[in-house]
């Protein structure tokens, strides 16, 4: 399976932050946006990534991530020359999608939870049709939304209703078979002039090849699109990493964890960083002695 990370558009938003700076590298807590997507394709398993941002974009993220390597990964880089909708990842990644599976994550979102790389290794398991995350929301018209029967099922999706049929936002991560890229080739722009992601789902829901995976309660997805938004991103960080002692996102761990890279290397990659908390934390736990103790990655 490929991995694809959305990472464009203008965050305005954000505006005046974001004139001079992608969003998606903008700090939440002490570490920059696109490490929290980044992890959730390690976590699932994925190596081979692709990351989608707006043409000024591209040298910032190539600078802080490079070709991937030191993470065991293989990273590219493509320009969205235009915000043209979230489904327009797969015209731009068409080629390094070729005839493979893949999973895009919206690179705002941030997920966390336990059990969560399971679920993700479990769920990108021979993916036939698309696998797509609910989770509830005080505020659903701001997503698509999913409507399910009494079994669980999928019944509607709507992108921003006025009237949501429920509680339940489509979350920033979705998982498709290798249909997605004709789907989305043949998608007509929506009323707000964008290739919608929603339009893609729904091509899937008719024919009988969405499936819903809720994330329940204790699950926790973040989107950092405003600024009250990414203040409480960075709170929530700072409060679970200040409380238990481990760092979310850190995706030298994981690609130690996930055995993309060994101990050595991690440890290594910690080092260049020993000016920062973030760097000593991955010194520390890539020691001998300590190595192991902290729980796997999940
Ligand atoms: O966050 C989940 C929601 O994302 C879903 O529930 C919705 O169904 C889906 O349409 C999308 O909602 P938005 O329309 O609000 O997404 P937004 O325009 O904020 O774009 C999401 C991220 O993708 C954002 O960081 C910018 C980036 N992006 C967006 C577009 C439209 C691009 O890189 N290129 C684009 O063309």
């Amino acid at each position: 399976m490929k991995g694809v990370i959305l990472a464009g558009g203008h965050g305005s938003r954000l505006h005046p932050i974001t004139l001079g700076v992608s969003k998606q590298l903008l700090p939440v807590y002490d570490k920059p946006m696109v490490y929290y997507p980044l992890s959730v394709l390690m976590l699932a398993g994925i190596t081979d990534i692709q990351i989608i941002s707006a043409p000024g974009d591209v040298a910032g993220f190539r600078r802080l991530l490079g070709d991937g390597s030191s993470l065991g990964l293989t990273l590219t880089y493509a320009e969205q020359d235009k915000p043209r909708g979230v489904a327009d990842a797969f015209l731009v990644s068409a080629d390094h999608i070729g005839d493979d599976s893949v999973a895009l994550v919206l690179g705002d979102n941030i997920f966390h939870g336990p059990g969560f790389g399971e679920l993700l290794r479990s769920s990108a398991r021979d993916v036939d049709g698309c696998v797509l995350f609910g989770y509830p929301v005080r505020d659903p018209e701001r997503y698509g939304v999913g409507e399910t029967d009494a079994a669980g099922r999928l019944v509607s999706i709507e992108e921003k209703p006025a009237a949501p049929r429920s509680r339940l936002a489509v979350t920033g991560l979705y998982l498709y078979d290798n249909d997605v890229v004709r789907i989305a080739r043949d998608l007509r722009p929506s009323a707000r002039g964008e290739l919608e992601i929603t339009d893609v789902n729904l091509a899937y829901l008719r024919r009988g090849k969405a499936r819903f995976v809720e994330l329940g309660r204790g699950f926790v997805w973040l989107d950092t699109g405003t600024h009250n938004a990414l203040t409480e991103a960075s709170q929530y960080v700072q409060i679970l990493e200040h409380r238990q002692g481990v760092r979310i996102g850190c995706v030298e761990e994981i690609a130690w964890r996930m055995g993309y890279i060994d101990r050595e290397s991690c440890h290594r990659l910690g080092r260049a960083l020993a000016g920062s908390p973030y760097g000593r934390y991955i010194m520390e736990i890539t020691e001998d002695r300590a190595a192991g103790v902290r729980g796997a990655a999940s």
